[in-house]
């Protein structure tokens, strides 16, 4: 095919596919000799896939990409754009091995509007080929070696087979932008790669803040990402090649050459599959769900709630570092430490302890130390280094550390491992109260939801120093959907109202795991009855018990 301009190309490029379809020959490849004149397209063998130019809605700019070419996918759907950033504004353009062996896209005297960029002065004897995985492979004919792909140079799609990575010796990098908007493809302020130092963890920027983080990859799952909980449906991984480059990738139950990852110009990472009945893309997964999911949500020493109706709270032992901002809602700023550690001590009152934080999301910047320690030796690997702040343990990884600020803290309903933070003795004895508390649940036509008996408050600290603080807990009661049944009155008479706290539905459904039967106590006049254990602290605080080392 030799040139062809812009006012016949529509019908030479509908005899082109005549010409192919009717000699099986595969229009996968172009070469030096077979370039792509807008708007001629190239397709997969399979037929999955489609490379050609395009144009988005309302604008004439034309692109190269690669869409989907068959079941009715709109080709707004699209996976890979090449001159992203420059698009062309008229005339007609090609898409074609140059003469010097590089992919490019250019129009009129040989104007380049992108390139491959990878080969110098090497000879047009290449071929790129999209392949049935939707890749663009550009080869060297002579020596048969790849020398680009498409998927090493992706958009804002990960698609399954790809692999975003990290080379940690040469710093070389596999990994998405985002799109400006959605009506423009050019590069976005979002990324999505993999920062494999220390523990592999993925990452969302902003620019080049972090915006979202997985949290660290123990072998099997990332513990941030505790609805990420069986790799064989998820079919997420991370390897590395003994060369320094760390990948992860994504395998896709069922469909997966209609199923990607897009980091949307909002910076949402969202998983999408084709529905043929519903003939429209469903969102199968948006890993973005909460704000706390922000990273650092709550700044330095904060801790994120999403089912509190105040996200952030400050970790015990620490206080808003600018309170007036941080009761407006702005958290960013932090918590700071109310009293200093006393590493220095070996024994007294005031020698430093650990305080246990279950079902959490570990702050960002963990250290690791190669050595294989049992979860028992992690406290005192911490306890004996004076800069160590906070440690945590899981069988994947081992021991993990933290000398730096803890940032980016939450804490899940279910899923996440335990985070334990030094703290000085006295300020892990202050606010310490366990409930145990026997709540019911009503049930009806409607799920009707009320509550509650008995408390059974466990002191097990200064219950005098509690009292003196005066603590202010407020009536017991559920929130569901249905209406809110209120506690029989002759309960109510003997319950202290300043000792009846106050719970969520959801609160109570995750400390139940959704009502779950190994904490059914059994069956009262109300409905089953159900046992909970819920840490209060009085400061609103949501931390559990201490632990002291021995
Ligand atoms: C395209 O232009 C039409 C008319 O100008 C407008 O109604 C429509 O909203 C535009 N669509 C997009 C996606 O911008
Ligand atoms: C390179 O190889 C491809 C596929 O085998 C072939 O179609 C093409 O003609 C070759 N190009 C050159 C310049 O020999
Ligand atoms: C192009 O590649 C073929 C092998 O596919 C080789 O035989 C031929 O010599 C090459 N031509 C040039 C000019 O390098
Ligand atoms: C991303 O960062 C820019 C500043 O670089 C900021 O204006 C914008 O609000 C950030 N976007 C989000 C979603 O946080
Ligand atoms: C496809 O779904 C999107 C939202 O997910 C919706 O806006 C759009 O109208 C749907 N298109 C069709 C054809 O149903
Ligand atoms: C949040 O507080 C910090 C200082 O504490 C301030 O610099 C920043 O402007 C505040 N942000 C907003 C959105 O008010
Ligand atoms: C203590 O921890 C710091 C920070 O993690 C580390 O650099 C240092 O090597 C540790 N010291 C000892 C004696 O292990």
């Amino acid at each position: 095919m030799g040139t062809i301009t812009a006012s016949n190309s529509l019908l030479l490029h509908l005899c082109f596919y005549f010409f192919c379809l009717s000699f099986g020959k595969a229009a996968d490849t172009i070469t030096f000799s077979t370039p792509i004149n807008d708007p001629q397209a190239l397709t997969s063998n399979n037929g999955v896939f489609r490379l050609g130019f395009f144009s988005l809605s309302n604008s004439t700019d034309r692109y190269v990409g690669i869409w989907y070419n068959n079941r009715g996918i709109p080709q707004e759907s699209v996976l890979w754009v090449a001159n992203r950033n420059n698009p062309l504004k008229g005339g007609s353009g090609v898409f074609m091995v140059s003469d010097d062996g590089n992919l490019v896209v250019s129009y009129g005297q040989n104007q380049v509007l992108w390139s491959s960029n990878v080969r110098n002065g090497a000879t047009p004897n290449a071929s790129a080929r999209l392949l049935d995985t939707g890749n663009l492979v550009l080869k060297d004919n002579s020596t048969a070696a790849t020398v680009w792909e498409s998927f090493r140079h992706p958009s804002d799609v990960f698609m399954p087979t790809m692999r975003i990575s990290t080379n940690v010796r040469n710093g070389e990098k596999v990994q998405l932008t985002s799109w400006k908007s959605s009506s423009d493809p050019s590069n976005g302020g979002f990324s999505f790669g993999m920062e494999p130092l220390n523990i592999p963890q993925a990452f969302i920027w902003n620019n080049s803040k972090p915006y979202w983080r997985t949290g660290p990859w123990n072998g099997h799952t990332f513990i941030g990402l505790p609805n990420l909980n069986s790799v064989v449906l998820d079919g997420v991984r991370i390897e590395n090649d003994n060369e320094g480059t760390w990948y992860l990738t994504l395998a896709l139950a069922g469909q997966p050459l209609f199923s990607y990852v897009n980091l949307d110009p909002l910076g949402n990472p969202t998983q999408r599959y084709w529905d043929d009945e519903k003939g429209n893309w469903t969102t199968y997964r948006s890993f973005l769900e909460t704000e706390c999911d922000i990273y650092g949500k709550c700044g330095a020493f904060g801790i994120c709630e999403s089912q509190k109706s105040s996200i952030c709270t400050c970790l015990r032992g620490f206080e808003p570092n600018n309170i007036d901002e941080w009761n407006s809602g702005n958290w960013t700023d932090g918590c700071t430490r109310i009293k200093p550690l006393r590493c220095d001590l070996e024994s007294g009152d005031d020698k430093d302890g650990f305080l246990k934080l279950e079902r959490i999301k570990v702050p960002d910047f963990a250290e690791w130390s190669e050595s294989d320690h049992l979860e028992n030796e992690c406290e005192n690997l911490c306890l004996n280094n004076c800069s160590c702040i906070a440690y945590a343990y899981d069988a994947g990884i081992g021991c993990m550390s933290w000398s730096q600020d803890l940032i980016d803290i939450q804490k899940f309903s279910r899923g996440g491992i335990n985070l334990y933070i030094r703290l000085p003795r006295s300020e892990l004895e202050k606010k310490n109260i366990t409930v145990i508390i026997i709540i019911t649940v009503a049930t009806g036509t409607t799920v009707l939801i009320a509550i509650s008996l008995v408390f059974l408050l466990r002191w097990m600290a200064k219950k005098r120093a509690m009292k003196q603080k005066g603590e202010e807990i407020r009536v017991f009661q559920v929130h569901a959907k249905s209406p809110v049944r209120h506690m029989a009155d002759e309960n109510r008479k003997e319950v202290k109202l300043q000792q009846l706290p106050f719970f969520k539905f959801q609160e109570l459904a995750a400390a139940t795991m959704d009502f779950n039967l190994s904490n059914k106590l059994g069956e009262g006049g109300f409905g089953p009855v159900y046992k909970v254990k819920i840490e209060i602290d009085a400061s609103s605080l949501n931390p559990s018990w201490t632990h002291f080392p021995p």
